[in-house]
């Protein structure tokens, strides 16, 4: 069985920060979100995986990614020359799959109960398609899922206005060489997309068996600000402590990762918090579900559920920072101190320079 990773897209909803990177590669507990599928599929045994990429970001993920040797796995890059829809990926990557099985993940989907049942229950045969649903509290903004009393799907339809139930489909699927028959015979959507909901639709229509199971744990589509956070906590909710780098004065309290060479003086931090290496953090306060990239500095400041990349510089924050994303090589600098009544979020750019 192969491997689809689909790692395109605009990431419009999470500008500013894809100006300057693919929304795959934005850092989840200081891990590229692309990263964490790509172990899914190892670990499912999936070693052959292509991955769809956009012109526009294509070489910042090849870069990123590499042949896949670090995870044991082979990768081949395919690049869509424009953003027509999920099944239009597929069709684009025909000549990379040919005629055999393939799971589909969505490069900026996550998920805690990895994928190998589904590959396995797949692979003992008598399934064309499987998906996967999860209960949402705003399915509009997905592909939605009606099911029977037997728990079959009946029906299958993307973003709609009036969702037909709460069962939103998640970004991971198993196919046989049958979607591509069925790609084949799709028409555009009202946003102008070749759907990939719409070809499971057309399997069902003819018949063919589309399996559908709940998300084991939990999932995330970090497409926007938010769900970044979201994924971030969760991901977070699962480290164990570990210190590598050098502790001052400092109390370091719960599930907390400091990274070779980071360096903390005169801080309180309370995990979960994930603290990459070469960081610097100095009269300062670090709260639960924050993680902070390679290199990044903090001084007499104070920081929580947040995500901070690399090489940025926080100063004498007047506010608490807060439900922020801050991008890579950002400057904020509150010139002083003083008490911390009121909370900022902030969602920055790289390189981006804020002073308060
Ligand atoms: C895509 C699919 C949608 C699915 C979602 C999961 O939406 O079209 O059916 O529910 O991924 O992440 P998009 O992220 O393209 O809006």
């Amino acid at each position: 069985m192969k491997g689809l990773i689909l790692s395109g897209g605009k990431g419009t909803r999470l500008r500013p920060l894809t100006f300057t990177r693919a929304k795959q590669l934005i850092p989840i507990a200081n891990k590229a979100n692309l990263f964490y599928v790509v172990e899914d599929l190892a670990k499912a045994g999936v070693k052959d995986i292509g991955i769809v990429i956009s012109p526009e970001t294509g070489e910042e993920i090849k870069q990123a990614v590499g042949d896949g040797s670090r995870w044991g796995v082979h990768c081949t890059f395919i690049v869509q020359e424009q953003p027509l829809g999920l099944a239009h990926a597929v069709k684009t990557a025909l000549p990379f799959l040919g005629d055999d099985e393939f799971v589909m993940y969505l490069g900026d989907n996550l998920l805690s109960g990895g994928i190998s049942h589904l590959v396995e229950e797949y692979k003992r045969g008598g399934i064309d398609s499987t998906v996967l649903l999860v209960p949402v509290d705003n399915p509009s903004q997905f592909g939605v899922a009606v099911l029977n009393e037997q728990g079959q799907v009946v029906r299958l339809v993307e973003k709609p206005k009036d969702p037909p139930s709460n069962l939103a489909l998640v970004g991971v699927y198993i196919f046989n060489h049958h979607i591509h028959e069925m790609i084949a015979d799709l028409r555009p959507s009202w946003r102008g997309e070749y759907e990939i909901t719409d070809a499971i639709q057309a399997l069902i229509t003819h018949n063919f068996r589309v399996t559908a199971h709940q998300v084991r744990g939990w999932w995330k589509d970090t497409g926007k600000p938010e769900d970044l956070l979201e994924a971030n906590r969760l991901i977070l909710s699962q480290i164990t402590r570990s210190i590598q780098g050098h502790i001052e004065k400092s109390d370091v309290v719960g599930e907390v990762v400091v990274e070779k060479d980071a360096y903390i003086a005169n801080s309180c931090i309370r995990g979960p918090v994930h603290i990459a290496g070469k960081v610097v953090i100095e009269n300062s306060y670090i709260g639960p579900y924050t993680s902070i990239g390679t290199g990044t500095k903090i001084v007499h400041s104070e920081v929580e559920y947040s995500i901070l990349l690399n090489e940025s510089e926080v100063y004498n924050l007047p506010y608490r920072l807060d439900s922020s994303v801050v991008g890579q090589g950002v400057v904020v600098d509150g010139r002083g101190g003083g008490p911390r009544k009121h909370t900022l979020q902030l969602v920055l750019g790289d390189r981006s320079r804020v002073q308060l």
